[in-house]
């Protein structure tokens, strides 16, 4: 079912792409990296991703994660990771040299502030990597399954991918995470060069499968869309709420400066309302995906309260 979802976004027949499943976001990117590099070959072997991206936190994926805050402790990284700055074409191009195997990107930053990469920034990845022989992997654990109000956030810009990281939603709470590739590129991975014991494990795949047919069944993407468009207009009456910005239901408040977003958060936690403060002044949304209309004018009557 995940492969059949991605090969539709990605304008491949069903069966085309080939599934890894694991574990955690973190191991999706794991394998994804593991993959790039046997796709490179010696030499060809530098994972290119963005400043303020989020990757997760094994080594690998921690290296890929542009925050050299969350480096330090654990220096020195692997080796094989270069970064460039988000939404800058020229800085991504100027990093695309002979060594590089993939260029790893979020459609939208979300641990770095929800941060949407812009279309054309995505559609210049996306040619830069075809004219140079280089995988463009697409990191959608935190945007995937109908949170952008499409199934995948790389739908927005109209661009296919050749590997996708998965988690999160994939399981509704049930532990799992995967990696979906290109035939072509899948094809690099012979047996035994990956695996994990849970990997593909009957209970967790289980329950993707029936998170995955409900959320078909409901129209997600659709459903997400309307409750966006709602709870941005509703947003925007805040008075202390000065732009809100994201796609689908994974937005950012960015909030008017006087306010401290991390304190925020802790009052409106008390009042029953659970969002984070993402940056110094903004409050990330991601609301679950049965978001009713009461509810969403409950959680800006609690957020005019304490702006
Ligand atoms: C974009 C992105 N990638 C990877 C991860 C890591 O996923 P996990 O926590 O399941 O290892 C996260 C987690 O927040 C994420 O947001």
């Amino acid at each position: 079912m995940v492969d059949k979802l991605l090969s539709e976004a990605c304008g491949e027949a069903a069966g085309y792409g080939q599934v890894f499943f694991c574990n955690s976001g973190a191991e999706a990117n794991e394998a994804g990296i593991k993959l790039a590099r046997k796709f490179g070959g010696r030499g060809k072997h530098v994972v290119v991703s963005a400043l303020g991206s989020f990757h997760g936190r094994t080594l690998a994926a921690l290296a890929a994660t542009g925050q050299p805050e969350k480096h330090e402790p654990f220096a020195p990284m692997p080796e094989g990771f270069r970064h460039v700055v988000f939404n800058d074409i020229a800085s991504l191009e100027s990093a695309l040299d002979e060594t590089v195997t993939a260029v790893l990107l979020e459609t939208i930053q979300g641990e770095g502030g929800v941060v949407p990469a812009s279309v054309e920034y995505l559609q210049a990845a996306r040619k830069m990597c075809t004219d140079r022989g280089i995988l463009l992997m697409i990191d959608e654990v935190q945007t995937g399954f109908a949170r952008t109000g499409e199934w995948f956030g790389f739908e927005h810009a109209n661009i296919k991918p050749d590997v996708v990281m998965l988690a999160k939603a994939m399981g509704n709470g049930m532990p799992i995470g995967a990696l979906w590739a290109s035939q072509q590129v899948a094809s690099v991975f012979k047996p035994g060069d990956h695996g994990s014991t849970y990997s593909g494990t009957a209970l967790a795949t289980a329950a993707a499968r029936a998170t995955m047919q409900l959320m078909i069944d409901m129209n997600a993407p659709e459903v997400v869309q309307q409750k966006s468009d709602e709870l941005t207009a509703k947003l925007r009456t805040i008075g202390g709420v000065v732009d809100v910005r994201g796609r689908g239901l994974l937005l950012a408040a960015e909030l008017k400066r006087e306010f401290d977003a991390k304190k925020v958060a802790s009052q409106l936690l008390e009042l029953g309302l659970v969002v984070n403060g993402v940056t110094s002044h903004a409050l990330r949304l991601a609301p679950p995906f049965n978001l009713s209309s009461e509810e969403i004018d409950e959680a800006v009557a609690i957020m005019k309260q304490v702006l």
